[in-house]
């Protein structure tokens, strides 16, 4: 019964909708022998070097992570922690999750006063919003893994660049220049990102400390950042301004490989990051519920597709505020939230001519989602061995506290756990007993690094920062190839839109959609507010002869090198 009236309702659909022009195609970056798309045009080199070098996908990404630790510190990191979904040539596939972790000293209510109610911006920022770092134990562990050329080769360039400086850009001035006055409130007034006269497109920036801290993980690998003197730094920055992080915080921490999440598109396999992301489920949520729909037919952000995919979104954003945490601390129940049936039954009440109030979905009071940044990557090497990386700070430059004597930023990732039941977090997301804050727990994540195939075969790499927007900035894309037949600069150019449950409010960018698909949905009963970017996609897509073409965000100083 529930399938007919499924059927019935995407026949209505289909006799109201016509086809909506696409955005000019564009071809982005086109190479044969591996590609690298990342958030900085210096990182893409660095990445594009090793694998020129012979260093595989996995040898690229490691030297990547620590590029973007000394280039882009607004998100790139190793203070903070991420995923990498991989696929290898033979089709192989796994994620390592790097995710941070709570201290040992942690607590359900570490951020709550006596009364219950939650002390402002505690878990954001300053010292107490860190959580355990966990990028330097991935990176060690994907290495010793898979990589194929020396770990010190793969440092070598962010030392370099770290001691010799690099050129800021003018978004890298503007980043810095927004951060100043919680960069003073939290160090030291000589810390290295404090300028009094601003920052400039042009500069230069020289980080010592951070080339040191960089020498001592070439040398001595995760010794050289969880022991000695990089974790002295560490405690002593965390005793200065009553942090958490301990030395058996740092020597518990331990990167854990999992089996992702996998799931079909229209033909297509999924291969997605499992829990404590939230990213993987959801989006295989997403696209199996949205495979019943002609999306396609209907066109890019027309009427019918915004309303179904806003219906369909805000259906997953309910059940990850309330299903969803750490698997080593609680039972998620993922095979039922991707089954057909489960799925089936969710969506079956979505009603074409009105938007579903969120109230009636499921109760929730949020908060408006401040900007932010976290960073992707995607590679793929000669062999078509191709690695999908996201990670983050949490908000840009984290908790704002270098740790002085070794040059890193540490997040501010304990933000992401539900800090108080029912009440949301910076990004409006809500959580209940599966993301409380627990003793050495894993927060709750929406990266969504992914890797698509055809026919058993790599298609695409993909993923993106953008906080709750990650997930559908993924979607989106992914739809955009399979459904809309762009090409992968086409698709990342694209328009984006997002409605994440609660707040009870369509975000769309500016533009993506015409003043009639504006009113037509305005007399469904949508609310819709729109801003400047959504997400900032980096991707790779196999074209059919074998080579492959990179998409760079626009949206960014993003930059993709083929060869
Ligand atoms: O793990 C998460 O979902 C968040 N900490 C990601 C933050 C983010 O994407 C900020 N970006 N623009």
């Amino acid at each position: 019964m529930l399938r007919y009236l499924f059927l019935l309702l995407i026949l209505y659909w289909s006799c109201t909708s016509s086809r909506h022009n696409l955005p000019d195609a564009v071809v982005g970056e086109v190479g044969s022998n591996g590609m690298i798309v990342t958030a900085n045009p210096v990182a893409s080199e660095v990445g594009a070097r090793i694998l020129q070098q012979g260093g595989n996908a996995w040898d690229a990404a490691v030297a990547v992570q620590f590029a973007l630790a000394v280039v882009y510190p607004v998100a790139g990191n190793i203070g903070g922690g991420g995923f990498a979904v991989y696929r290898s040539a033979d089709g192989t596939s796994g994620s390592l999750d790097f995710r941070e972790k709570a201290s040992v000293h942690a607590g359900r209510d570490m951020y709550l006063d006596q009364d219950g109610n939650i002390i402002d911006r505690l878990s954001l920022e300053g010292h107490l919003a860190a959580g355990v770092p966990g990028v330097v134990d991935g990176m060690v562990r994907l290495h010793e893994r898979f990589g194929s050329l020396p770990w010190e080769e793969l440092l070598a360039p962010s030392v370099e660049i770290a001691n010799s400086g690099y050129v800021l850009t003018e978004q890298d001035a503007h980043n810095y220049n927004r951060a100043q006055q919680l960069f003073k409130k939290f160090n030291s007034p000589d810390m290295l990102f404090i300028k009094e006269e601003g920052w400039e497109k042009g500069d230069t920036l020289f980080q010592p400390d951070l080339a040191a801290t960089m020498s001592r993980i070439r040398d001595r690998g995760r010794a050289g950042f969880y022991d000695g003197e990089t974790a002295e730094f560490i405690i002593d920055e965390m005793q200065r301004g009553n942090g958490m992080i301990s030395q058996e915080d740092l020597d518990r921490y331990e990167a854990q490989w999992r089996d992702p999440v996998k799931g079909n598109y229209r033909g297509h396999g999924i291969i997605s990051m499992p829990p404590p992301s939230s990213g993987g489920i959801a989006l295989v949520q997403l696209l199996k519920s949205a495979e019943a729909f002609p999306i396609g037919k209907w066109g890019l952000n027309t009427v019918s597709t915004v309303h179904v995919l806003t219906e369909i979104e805000k259906r997953v954003y309910a059940d990850r505020a309330t299903f969803l945490g750490d698997p080593d601390h609680y039972d998620v129940p993922q095979e039922m939230l991707i089954s057909d049936d489960y799925l089936a039954q969710r969506m079956a009440d979505i009603d074409p001519k009105r938007t579903t109030p969120s109230q009636e979905i499921k109760e929730g009071k949020v908060d408006i989602i401040e900007s932010v940044e976290t960073t992707h990557f995607s590679v793929v090497d000669k062999d078509q061995n191709a690695v999908s990386i996201t990670t983050t700070l949490n908000s840009y430059f984290g908790c704002k506290v270098i740790v002085s004597g070794a040059g890193f930023f540490l997040n501010n990732e304990m933000d992401d756990f539900s800090v108080k039941a029912g009440v949301p977090n910076q990004f409006g997301l809500l959580g209940s007993e599966a993301n409380e804050i627990q003793p050495e727990k894993r927060m709750l994540s929406s990266m969504t690094p992914t890797i698509v195939e055809k026919d058993g075969e790599l298609l695409m790499v993909v993923g993106s920062p953008g906080g709750s927007t990650i997930i559908t900035s993924v979607f989106q894309t992914i739809m955009n190839v399979v459904d809309h037949d762009m090409g992968m600069q086409q698709a990342v150019n694209a328009k984006r839109i997002h409605h994440q449950w609660l707040p009870d409010r369509l975000i769309i960018e500016d533009q993506a959609l015409s003043a009639k698909v504006l009113e037509e949905l305005e007399h469904k009963g949508y609310e819709i507010s729109s801003r400047g970017a959504i997400g900032r996609v980096d991707a790779v897509l196999v074209l059919p002869d074998g080579s492959l073409e990179g998409g760079a965000d626009p949206r960014g100083d993003d930059r993709a090198i083929g060869f």
